[in-house]
């Protein structure tokens, strides 16, 4: 586990915009802050994922949450789970394949 802040990543990749995740990307962020104007979790944008089939897809690091098909209307669970009002989301867990899931926890880990 890193000691630095929480990271929500969304992927930017051709796939996952073109299902609206630049959108997705500014609602979380705006979203979180209403929710919580101090949040120390910050919102990043990644290049892609390599789940690109399975998109929108949301990481959130280092809590190892691989989130995909998400969709707009999922923000408030989302939100709800990041500041622990609500569970991790397992309708949106487990999609991709274990591989994918596993090099980007590497990847996030190690740097990249
Ligand atoms: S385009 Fe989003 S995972 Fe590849």
């Amino acid at each position: 586990m890193s000691d630095g802040p929480r990271l929500v990543y969304v992927c930017e990749g051709g796939d996952c915009s073109e299902k609206g995740s630049v959108e997705l990307f500014e609602e979380l962020k705006d979203a979180l802050k209403r929710e919580d104007p101090s949040t120390a979790i910050r919102v990043r944008k990644y290049p892609c994922f390599g789940g690109c089939a399975h998109g929108i897809n949301v990481v959130v690091y280092p809590d190892r949450c691989f989130y995909s098909q998400v969709k707009k209307s999922d923000i408030p669970a989302i939100v709800d789970s990041l500041t622990g009002k609500g569970p991790k989301l397992d309708r949106l867990s487990g999609k991709v394949e274990k591989d994918v899931e596993q090099i980007t926890f590497d990847l996030l880990t190690t740097g990249f």
